[in-house]
């Protein structure tokens, strides 16, 4: 039996604020934003040949209903995380509100040592660093993805999104990543940031630590 599938996506925009950047570049930039569009288009490639995939035929070892619904993960991962990143970016000289900052400092003890283990988690993966509320213990965590569907934690939402393959920084700084780190929290946009924290009910203490 057929079954329906969502409407196709489409690749947004870019706000103007992610051309003029200090420390990541109009060109860093378009280039970044064609893999992103990339990802647009496989995900809906793959979403139009999973209805009519071989059900019957799905397998463990191989099959391509199997194949079909792995690739969609890194596909449609990779339009969600550089959306959440992309966005997260453009705001050089904005701040994070009192919720947020509440967020940050209940879950890390400081912005400072928030920052430092991000940077440390953006150096140590080979794709992505995440700090994500978890909705099981309502605290922010860093989490480490080595490609856009790898070491996922379930339940928990992408609240700041630090994309650290080489393509995201390697026109402005050749292989060097720190740099482009410090550059990614000079521009980051916390009005969008506070945005998405204004959203979650954040609790009023952390649960159990998880
Ligand atoms: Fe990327």
């Amino acid at each position: 039996m057929a079954i329906t599938m969502p409407k196709e996506l489409t690749a947004k925009q870019l706000p103007q604020a992610l051309f003029e950047m200090d420390g990541i570049s109009r060109r860093q930039i378009e280039e970044h934003y064609t893999l992103y569009e990339g990802y647009v288009k496989k995900t809906n490639e793959i979403r139009s040949k999973l209805p009519n995939a071989d059900r019957a035929a799905a397998n463990q070892a191989f099959s391509e209903f199997r194949e079909l619904k792995v690739e969609l993960s890194f596909a449609l991962d990779g339009v969600k995380l550089h959306e959440s990143y992309f966005w997260n970016l453009g705001g050089a000289g904005s701040q994070p509100n009192q919720k947020t900052r509440e967020l940050i400092e209940r879950s890390f003890g400081s912005i400072e040592a928030w920052q430092e283990d991000l940077k440390a988690t953006g150096i140590a993966g080979r794709g992505w660093a995440i700090t994500a509320f978890d909705f099981d213990d309502n605290r922010l965590h860093n989490y480490i993805a080595d490609a856009h569907n790898s070491y996922g934690i379930w339940n928990a939402m992408p609240v700041i999104v630090l994309d650290t393959y080489e393509h995201a920084y390697v026109i402005d700084y050749g292989v060097k990543r720190p740099p482009y780190i410090e550059a990614f929290f000079r521009n980051l946009n916390w009005d969008e940031i506070n945005k998405r924290v204004d959203g979650l009910d954040i609790g009023e203490e952390p649960r159990a630590a998880m």
